[in-house]
């Protein structure tokens, strides 16, 4: 986060807040979100994009009412994947003509509620979608905008449970073979439809442009051929999320221009050379957003010194506040904040309390060697899929979400208590 700062005294402070005082206010484990960065993120997309794009930003990474808040101060757009972020976005008022409706697996109820919440897209992933999205708008009188989500079959280089583009998965019809294709023929004579566009989404954490250069010129290829069968250009076309961030120091993330340019860049050339007017870009950043917006803030409980091997430090969080790295096998850093340190750095593995060998939330750091108990430390680049995905494993509360900024810091997601699990219990 840009406004996490260390003193000449030590002092670790947050958007000028001493991390102390903070723990002491907010209790641990807590992320903590610097509200002016995300914000000055959400205003690099648009600018980087310009007038002739949207951006949408993709909720599943984090979201809350005053996230929604933010977009829509921002000008951004919203992706929702459940009816959950669709009732956050408009409960927190985000115009339903600025939401997109995502998902593989819409229920019947999702798509009723976003038809008449009056969505401005409906990203459609399947023929039997088309004709119950069809069915849904016609029932209500109107006709929807959809886009088709297609895989472009290219092989995003990452991690294989968030790479999308290939054919042989769950999202999206594939271009090759036809389908894709064959959806827009079906899209085109539904009476409930309005195809506005084509939806691609290669992956997540990615960091060269060249998977989305392919992705575009395969995209447009189909706005091209859709031109020469039904002598419709389709206005739209979405290139979805994925760029990566920086969660160590070998990691080496492109900014939102640099996507921008290269994007524009293909899309304008395939266009001309297709002879198609260029159609409106919309992309879906939700990581390169929140990530680096955010940290967690953990208390040392124990400290397990294995002689020959390395020493485990033990948080009162893991795994149900970032099932990430168990998941992933991702990285992360970790600092000491509490206090400066000159004792000598020690191979540590920062684990967590849950009753799992594989509770790790840094796999490999190194962590001054005096480090005690009640000490407080900091994982950086948490923004994004740590609340979101947060459980309550071993009856953990969901630590809270805390925006700082300007001197002031406020929860805008409340650390759970133990009545929010009993009330769930009926029985
Ligand atoms: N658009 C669509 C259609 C998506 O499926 C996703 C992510 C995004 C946009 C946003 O991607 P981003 O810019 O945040 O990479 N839980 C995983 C990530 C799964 C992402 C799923 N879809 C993780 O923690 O890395």
């Amino acid at each position: 986060s840009r406004t996490v700062a260390r003193d000449a005294a030590g002092t670790v402070t947050v958007g000028g807040l001493d991390v102390k005082h903070l723990a002491e206010e907010f209790g641990t484990p807590a992320y903590f979100l610097d509200e002016e960065d995300f914000r000055a993120r959400c205003r690099a997309w648009r600018e980087a994009f310009g007038p002739d794009a949207d951006v949408f930003y993709a909720g599943k990474a984090f979201l809350s009412r005053a996230v929604v808040r933010w977009l829509h101060e921002e000008g951004l757009n919203l992706d929702v994947c459940s009816g959950g972020e669709l009732s956050t976005a408009l409960a927190a008022g985000m115009p339903a003509e600025r939401i997109a409706l995502h998902g593989n697996n819409k229920s019947l109820d999702e798509i009723t509620r976003a038809v008449e919440a009056g969505v401005g897209r409906i990203v459609v992933d399947s023929f039997q979608e088309l004709v119950r999205v069809a069915h849904v708008a016609q029932a209500a009188g109107t006709r929807q905008r959809v886009q088709i989500r297609v895989t472009v079959g290219v092989e995003a280089h990452t991690h294989e449970f968030i790479a999308t583009a290939h054919e042989d998965q769950k999202f999206g019809l594939p271009l090759a073979g036809g389908q894709a294709a064959e959806a827009v023929r079906r899209a085109l004579k539904l009476d409930g439809l309005e195809l506005v566009g084509v939806h691609s989404h290669i992956g997540s954490q990615i960091f060269d442009t060249s998977g989305f250069e392919v992705a575009a010129r395969r995209v447009v290829g189909l706005l091209a051929e859709v031109r020469d069968e039904h002598g419709v250009e389709l206005p739209e076309i979405d290139l979805g999320g994925g760029l990566g961030i920086a969660y160590t120091s070998d990691d080496d993330p492109r900014e939102p221009h640099e996507i921008a340019g290269a994007l524009r860049a293909i899309v304008e050339r395939e266009c001309a050379a297709a002879g198609l007017a260029v159609p409106r870009l919309s992309v879906e950043p939700g990581r390169a957003i929140v990530g680096p917006t955010a940290f967690t803030l953990y208390e040392v409980g124990t400290v397990k010194e294995l002689p020959g091997l390395r020493t485990y430090v033990s948080v009162d969080g893991g795994m149900s506040d970032n099932i990430r790295t168990a998941l992933y096998d991702a990285e992360y850093s970790v600092a000491l904040v509490s206090r400066t340190s000159t004792a000598p750095p020690m191979l540590s593995r920062v684990v967590g309390k849950h009753c799992e060998s594989g509770d790790i939330v840094v796999r490999d750091a190194f962590l001054p060697a005096d480090l005690a108990p009640g000490d407080l430390i900091a994982v950086p680049a948490t923004g994004a899929y740590c609340r979101s995905m947060a459980s309550n494993y071993n009856h953990a509360l969901r630590p809270p979400v805390v925006a700082v900024g300007d001197g002031t810091a406020r929860a805008i997601v409340r650390r759970e208590t133990e009545e929010d699990l009993l009330r769930l219990d009926v029985g």
